[in-house]
């Protein structure tokens, strides 16, 4: 059971562990956390939303990827220091009609099929929107975020499904938002929610909203881009939102055809470059676009404007970082997959040009910061990280760099831990950048559950409080911090 299967490093983790954190949790809990190692900050209001996929299989079913998993939302409720947990399911349409089934209806976009083989899938080209991605409190709402469909908003205390929400009639039945909408900490006053959707095939349509803190429209514009455009994360800056369109291409035959899922449709193209799309914010002057070398890139660290260059740092993969041919996800040679580094990439707007220098070359993925950096030169990343500094292995351990001194923190759960994105929460009244909390879900593959760690944003090597779920709850992908607490009231449960 046990056997350690060393990487390509000295590092070890047992493949069986971390496979057991890609197990189905179908159950839905709600209940006060008492398994506390530490102490919980006395000063700690608010409430973490995670999100992710729940369901890694439909009643025996198995997906064939976890992103094609049923998404699954995870509430922390922090008061007085206490915190009340709860999850479950976001109701799409698709998910209540396969339980209810009791068996896939949809093909999954990343390469789940319906039982039936090739017959039952072809031509079947139905989006069951999944609700799995991210989650945001935004103008008193909760909204459950999937890229390729419309948000679904839920109860912010009971995460119940309130429906589909076309935010505020901007969108239409059947229209995308992103999962990635960036939050402008006041570059025009007051804060506001940057979000944009993406219409593409042979040449793409993207819309650029921005709302208020109520959630009202403040501004809309659509930009052409040539190509088709894969877009799953921008960077935002006071001037320009900031699209890396990646050197890949959308053959849907196979897809069409009903053989895979419509991600394994897509190519990389090493030859081709990647294209840096900036979309001025107040749209009087037009889109730039400026070319680098090829790179795959999902997430962006941040991006900020200095003498009159724009620096945007991403996290970059040597080609998009698919499973080969027939691969089962939990089966995946982490050796043969590449490993995502942190570049910065200077684009000059004058000159057209665009540097790109490695930033961090250990395997890491979901860099955070500061809200309140957003669009502004950082001095701290917190960063999702390999244990070795060589080589590509599962996320079990968090990197703090400041980039003042070049000064590095790991705290690494390695080898029973694995980890995400985490999450920074500034203290209240804080000074400094990294006066916070850094929250992030560790899968304990010893205990096979769950714990949230709380850890120290200045010194993130000390564990505040690790609060132990009576459950696991399987890898997950985005959240958020709300600062306002969505527990039940005291007493109650
Ligand atoms: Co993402």
């Amino acid at each position: 059971m046990q056997t350690l299967e060393p990487t390509s490093s000295q590092a070890a983790f047992s493949m069986e562990e971390w496979r057991s954190g890609y197990r189905s949790q179908p159950q839905e809990y709600a209940y006060w956390i008492d398994d506390i190692e530490g102490e919980i900050p006395a000063d700690l209001e608010g409430t973490l939303y995670r999100n992710g996929p729940g369901l890694l299989d439909i009643n025996g079913y198995p997906i064939r990827h976890p992103f094609d998993g049923d998404g699954m939302i995870n509430s922390f409720a922090f008061k007085n220091g206490r915190a009340f947990y709860r999850n479950r399911f976001v109701r799409t349409e698709g998910y209540v009609a396969e339980q209810t089934a009791g068996k896939p209806l949809y093909r999954g976009v990343f390469g789940t099929q319906k039982p039936g083989g090739v017959l039952a899938n072809a031509f079947d080209l139905r989006l069951k929107n999944i609700a799995n991605t991210h989650i945001i409190y935004w103008g008193d709402r909760l909204l459950a975020l999937w890229e390729a469909a419309e948000p679904h908003r839920l109860d912010p205390v009971t995460l119940e499904t309130i429906g589909l929400d076309f935010l505020g009639g901007q969108l239409e039945p059947g229209d995308s938002f992103t999962a990635h909408p960036k939050v402008d900490p006041g570059h025009y006053g007051q804060p506001r929610l940057v979000g944009f959707s993406v219409d593409t095939g042979v040449s793409s349509q993207l819309t650029l909203y921005e709302f208020d803190i109520a959630g009202e429209l403040i501004t809309q514009h659509s930009h052409s881009l040539p190509g088709f455009a894969f877009l799953h994360d921008f960077a935002l800056t006071p001037n320009y939102a900031i699209f890396f369109q990646n050197p890949v291409s959308f053959n849907p035959l196979g897809y069409l055809l009903g053989f895979h899922g419509a991600a394994q449709s897509l190519a990389f193209d090493p030859k081709a470059k990647t294209k840096v799309v900036l979309i001025p914010r107040n749209d009087r002057v037009s889109m730039q676009i400026i070319e680098t070398d090829p790179c795959f890139v999902f997430h962006h660290s941040n991006a900020f404007e200095q003498d009159g260059q724009v620096v945007v740092d991403s996290i970059c993969y040597s080609e998009f970082p698919s499973l080969k041919g027939g691969d089962d996800y939990k089966h995946v040679n982490f050796d043969e997959v590449p490993g995502g580094q942190l570049w910065r990439f200077t684009l000059d707007l004058a000159a057209q040009s665009a540097r790109s220098d490695c930033l961090m070359s250990r395997s890491v993925e979901f860099p955070v910061l500061h809200p309140d950096r957003v669009g502004y030169a950082h001095r701290y990343s917190y960063i999702g990280a390999v244990h070795s500094p060589e080589g590509n292995a599962p996320l079990q351990a968090v990197l703090k760099k400041d980039w003042h001194t070049g000064e590095e923190q790991l705290a690494s759960f390695a080898p029973h831990g694995f980890g995400g994105e985490p999450v920074f929460i500034p203290r209240p009244g804080g000074m400094d950048e990294d006066d916070g909390w850094l929250m992030l879900l560790v899968y304990d593959g010893t205990r096979r559950c769950s714990d949230l760690v709380i850890m120290d944003g200045q010194n993130i090597t000390r564990e505040i409080a690790r609060l132990k779920l009576k459950h696991h709850i399987p890898y997950g992908l985005h959240g958020s911090f709300a600062p306002v607490y969505f527990g039940p009231e005291d007493g109650e449960a």
